[in-house]
């Protein structure tokens, strides 16, 4: 089959190499998948860049993220799956076969079913961001009446953590962007209330529109703590998942003050149950359609090296790789 590939960490143009490389089979309690899309996170550009190594096992086919349908299942396993339109996740955690490829094997509960009418493409930009947009929305409750403050809204975890939101009932859901056009994908993601974090009265904006908030999903705890301070009142989590390039000083007393909650998570280190209920839940959504795309950019599985050069730029909307 053909497969993107590297045994070395570093920049995409000098470690990724397209090659020809044997199929893998399914293993007990595995599925394999013939993989039609691909999707890029930062996660994977970390990990092949050695900005975050993870350990190899001689060599390595990127990406945790894919879509595709079943076509064998391991020894024993359930053969009524084959055929399965499906979802995968974390392919490449501990195993060498990430989704850049034509084929993946995972465990057959990182291989979701995919309901009928929801796209490849979407189901491939379900895995990394989906389950932590997931968790990051739910971890501490339910969100019904709340008001949730999405920081970053058009970026893949932020966008579905906005369908998240709107879909658990939450009040008023309001998101911080750079621009108009990432505002308008967040708009168009469900959040009735947008506002520029680098505006100086952002806060203000914050609280004239929805008033405090009860929940905050955080890509810069850093950068946007004060922000966050300023518009919580006591009791609410900010669900941090994102390290910026230098941690931040905490302000203990003014969390203190505020009797704020920091949440922190990592998708890599959840237990299996929490991925199962995040897994199940986005089912739930994808059926009542409360989860879409982002703008696609898609490379060839050949382009693979421009592929991880767009999310290093910070490409906006989500990038996919397709290996067909
Ligand atoms: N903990 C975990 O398990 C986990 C899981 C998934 C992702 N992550 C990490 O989370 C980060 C985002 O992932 P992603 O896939 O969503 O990336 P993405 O699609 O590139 O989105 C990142 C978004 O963050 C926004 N942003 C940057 N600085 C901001 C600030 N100060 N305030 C508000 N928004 C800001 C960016 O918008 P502008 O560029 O316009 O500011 C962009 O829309 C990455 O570092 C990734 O590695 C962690």
């Amino acid at each position: 089959m053909k497969a993107a590939v590297y045994d070395r960490t570093g920049p995409a143009a000098e470690v990724l190499r397209v090659v020809d490389i044997e199929r893998p089979e399914p293993g007990p309690g595995e599925v394999r998948v013939r993989v039609h899309v691909s999707g890029v996170n930062p996660t994977d550009v970390k990990s092949r860049s050695g900005a975050t190594p993870r350990p190899m096992d001689g060599f390595q086919i990127p990406h945790q993220d894919g879509a595709g349908v079943i076509d064998a299942v391991g020894p024993g396993g359930p053969e009524d799956r084959i055929g399965q339109r499906v979802w995968v996740y974390l392919a490449a955690t501990g195993r060498r076969w990430g989704t850049a490829a034509e084929w993946t094997v995972v465990p057959q509960n990182h291989a979701v079913p995919l309901p009928d009418g929801v796209s490849m493409e979407l189901g491939a930009s379900l895995g990394v961001p989906g389950l932590t947009a997931h968790h990051l929305v739910f971890a501490d409750g339910p969100v019904k009446d709340a008001t949730v403050l999405v920081a970053g809204g058009a970026g893949a975890v932020g966008h579905f953590s906005i369908e998240f939101a709107a879909w658990g009932g939450a009040g008023r859901v309001a998101s911080t962007v750079s621009g108009p056009a990432k505002a308008e994908l967040a708009r168009q993601a469900g959040a009735g209330h947008v506002v520029y974090y680098t505006d100086p009265d952002a806060a203000s904006q914050i609280t004239g529109a929805v008033g405090p908030v009860d929940r905050i999903v955080e890509v810069a705890l850093g950068t946007n703590l004060q922000l966050d301070l300023a518009i919580s009142r006591p009791g609410t989590v900010v669900a941090c998942y994102a390290a910026e390039s230098r941690d931040p000083v905490l302000p203990v007393r003014a969390c203190m003050t505020a009797n704020i909650v920091l949440r922190f998570m990592l998708l890599y280190s959840l237990p299996q149950a929490v991925l199962d209920q995040g897994a199940a839940d986005i089912g739930t959504a994808l059926r009542a359609g409360a989860l879409t795309e982002l703008p696609g950019h898609k490379f060839p599985l050949e382009e693979i090296t421009a592929a991880h050069e767009a999310v290093e730029q910070g490409a906006s909307g989500k990038v996919l790789v397709i290996p067909g």
